[in-house]
């Protein structure tokens, strides 16, 4: 990473201006005219509401043929559903079941996933952003850790060979997106000690450095908490032959 890359980085990720210019400046490519999703199918978590919700409206209006939205609430699922059903009339919209709080749902909802046909698009979007530390029952874990991090990352490896077998049938690989968020640049952890426990002690938000993440020393955390991932997956009944890859 050039001094020009790192001071950019900086500015445009790590600073108030940063989040303005992004906010005012960055815009996604517009989508090419001839994109349609007839024929796919998406699985959206987290999509009642907010982001996730809006992300499946405009898989929708590209045409896309099946939406299922991955919810832990049937009641909020339904009212979603219907919505979408109001201003899709073709479309195939489903609510299936997925609570990130319980590794056993996560689990139970990839196996359902096997049942599809095909599979073209899955956006990882359910999350939560906590004031207060709270703890997920299920696991011990830190509430915020357990959503947005090991589920996620449980979930994505569980669906990887799923999404691998069902491609062939569509033709072309399926895509699998993970919604993250800038907050991340504000973790701070002591990298001697393992990390991931780190994430459920409480909060001590201090600014980070993650340019750390272009060195050495940011690859060597890299291993070191993917090598903790694997171990926490592991608890969670995950296989190595599933983490195949991982
Ligand atoms: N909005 C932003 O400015 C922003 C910025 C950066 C990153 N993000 C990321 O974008 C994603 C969506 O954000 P948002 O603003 O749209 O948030 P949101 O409106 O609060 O929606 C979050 C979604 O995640 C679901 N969810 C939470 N815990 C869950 C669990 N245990 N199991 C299953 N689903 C669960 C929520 O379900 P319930 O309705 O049942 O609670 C809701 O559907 C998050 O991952 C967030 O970190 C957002």
């Amino acid at each position: 990473m050039s001094l020009w890359d790192r001071i950019n980085s900086r500015l445009t990720f790590q600073s108030g201006i940063g989040f303005m210019y992004r906010q005012l400046f960055m815009h996604p490519p517009p989508i090419a005219a001839e994109v349609t999703l007839e024929g796919q199918t998406a699985i959206i978590t987290g999509s009642n509401t907010g982001l996730g919700f809006e992300a499946g409206r405009q898989l929708l209006q590209l045409d896309l043929s099946r939406l299922i939205l991955a919810v832990r609430s049937q009641t909020k699922g339904d009212v979603a559903a219907e919505a979408l059903r109001k201003e899709f009339l073709r479309a195939e919209i489903e609510v299936w079941i997925l609570d990130m709080e319980d590794p056993e749902s996560v689990a139970a909802f990839a196996r359902r996933c096997q049942t599809l046909g095909r599979i073209d698009i899955v956006v990882l979007n359910a999350g939560v952003q906590n004031k207060d530390y709270a703890v997920s029952p299920k696991t011990g874990n830190e509430q915020t850790f357990q959503v947005n991090y090991l589920s996620t990352i449980m979930l994505a490896v569980l669906l990887l060979p799923i999404l691998r077998a069902k491609s062939g049938s569509a033709g072309r690989p399926a895509r699998l997106t993970i919604v993250t968020s800038t907050t991340a640049y504000f973790a701070h952890f002591d990298n001697q000690r393992p990390i991931l426990p780190q994430f459920d002690e409480k909060y001590d938000v201090t600014k980070c450095y993650p340019v750390l993440m272009y060195s050495k020393r940011g690859d060597d955390l890299e291993k070191k908490i993917l090598s903790e991932t694997r171990q926490m997956l592991e608890s969670m009944n995950v296989s190595h032959t599933q983490m195949h890859g991982f």
